[in-house]
């Protein structure tokens, strides 16, 4: 295993089981005696969690596309100066639940904002920061919305049509084709007991290839 720090995201759509799969892989690497931030995003300091309540709240919905997408990007670059890159810098591994493959999927793919223009905003808040790894959670949007129903109100996301998911979830496929040296899909709709152990082979061979 290589000493190098591991930037890990977990992405899907509403009711996809990211909460159970950040638990097995926190477990994971703890069991391996690594030192590991869990955050999520938005969210994952004091400014990034007001905006988070801005974002999923209904007080503002109908804001601009724009507006959504560069408050998106504010919490990501205080999340980003505050917590991510000084973890990693101190050999701390990262888990994040959502990262900037979530603003594609839902603000590209979903709102229907430019590809290019998000690229821009990536390249200018993160530098070269990528994720190392990045697991998503598949399954058809029904499925997801309707476990997701089950927990609470719906947020201003959880709000939008079942098209609007349709594409948030063709979009993640192709970003996980297109770049399938990051990205791991995990069948989510499979019984519980299955996507764990999908989960679990996905990062033993991740430990496995850091090894070699
Ligand atoms: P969740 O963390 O409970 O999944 O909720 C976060 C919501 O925010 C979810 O609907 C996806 C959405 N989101 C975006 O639209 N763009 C982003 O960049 C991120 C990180 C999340």
């Amino acid at each position: 295993m290589s000493d190098d720090a591991v930037f890990i995201t977990v992405e899907g759509v509403e009711g996809a089981g990211k909460t159970t799969c950040l638990g097995l892989i926190e477990q994971k690497i703890r069991d391996r005696g690594r030192d590991l931030l869990v955050t999520r995003e938005p969210g994952g300091t004091p400014l990034g969690e007001d905006l988070r309540t801005l974002l999923l709240g209904h007080r503002h919905d109908g804001m601009a596309d724009d507006t959504e997408l560069l408050l998106m990007f504010a919490a990501r670059a205080e999340h980003l100066h505050a917590k991510i890159e000084p973890a990693l810098t101190s050999g701390s591994w990262v888990l994040c639940d959502r990262f900037t493959d979530a603003t594609y999927a839902y603000q590209g793919y979903g709102r229907g904002i430019d590809l290019q223009r998000i690229a821009a905003l990536e390249n200018w808040v993160q530098g070269e920061r990528r994720p190392d790894l990045t697991i998503l959670m598949d399954l058809p949007v029904e499925v997801g919305l309707e476990r997701a129903g089950k927990r609470s109100a719906p947020d201003r996301f959880e709000s939008q049509a079942l098209a609007f998911f349709e594409r948030v979830r063709q979009g993640y496929l192709a970003m996980a084709a297109d770049q399938p040296q990051r990205f791991r899909v995990i069948d989510a709709a499979k019984p519980l007991a299955d996507v764990t152990a999908q989960i679990a082979s996905v990062i033993d061979a991740f430990f496995a290839d850091s090894a070699s």
